[in-house]
């Protein structure tokens, strides 16, 4: 049995006094539970803030980015070591933000799953394809092109650890939702090509997300898929209630 993973990815949104906020709303409700983990991605500058909520509970902490490098002269970047002296446990790698505006490769960001696995930081690596590629039916190749990148040299052991998410680009932020069968399909093949690549223990152990405009009102019916096991979560992690809906709903699948 895998654990279920719901992780909020905040983005560019709130301040620390925000963060702050949201992240004890969610701790008085959620702080002892177990039955799924639970990370909260905050901007890097309300990692501190956040981390100093979160640190006597169950709730975990992500950031949304990390630099391949181990630290020096890159300018704009974070290092692992800034992000684990903040008791940071995973990140998020490849998000289609970065690979579309920040113009990160497959071999950039499988540098930073590698370095990531290295120093016992969790991946959450994103995959998906964009609605012109899905409409031109190129939706596995797509992903199995990101796959086989991102994961190059990644040692099977190391599956337990890390996480994939599936998320369409055409599914982010925009309300459009893949159907539980659509989203259903493209985990399995993910896990058939982790299989492929790493044997049936690494398939059988990876969590992988749904990630697109996953909601209260949907949730329920794409966690219960069968290779569904979490989501990575946007607009509805920027607001407590929503956010625990997402959580009770996970637990209870
Ligand atoms: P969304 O974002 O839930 O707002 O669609 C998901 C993501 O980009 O991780």
């Amino acid at each position: 049995m895998r654990k279920k993973i719901i992780a909020g990815n905040w983005k560019m949104n709130k301040t620390v006094e925000e963060a702050v906020e949201l992240a004890e709303e969610l701790k008085r409700c959620y702080a002892e539970q177990t039955a799924i983990d639970m990370v909260l991605c905050p901007p890097f500058t309300a990692l501190k803030s956040v981390s100093d909520v979160v640190s006597e509970s169950q709730i975990r902490l992500g950031s949304q980015n990390m630099s391949s490098e181990d630290g020096g002269a890159y300018t704009g970047e974070i290092a692992h070591g800034m992000l684990k002296e903040l008791f940071v446990r995973y990140v998020i790698l490849g998000h289609s933000e970065r690979r579309e505006y920040f113009a990160e490769s497959d071999a950039l960001i499988n540098q930073k799953v590698l370095k990531a696995l290295e120093k016992q930081l969790r991946p959450i690596l994103c995959v998906g394809e964009t609605l012109e590629q899905r409409e031109a039916g190129t939706t596995e190749q797509v992903v199995e092109q990101q796959l086989r990148g991102g994961l190059q040299g990644v040692d099977p052991m190391a599956f337990t650890e890390l996480v994939i998410a599936y998320e369409p680009v055409w599914a982010i932020g925009t309300g459009m939702t893949a159907s539980a069968e659509q989203a259903q399909e493209v985990h399995a093949f993910i896990r058939g090509l982790v299989r492929e690549l790493a044997g049936t223990e690494a398939a059988n152990a990876v969590r992988i997300q749904y990630g697109g405009s996953m909601k209260p009102a949907n949730a329920a019916e794409l966690l219960a898929q069968p290779d569904i096991d979490g989501g990575l979560i946007g607009g509805a992690a920027l607001d407590a209630s929503s956010f625990g809906a997402l959580i009770d709903a996970a637990t209870e699948a």
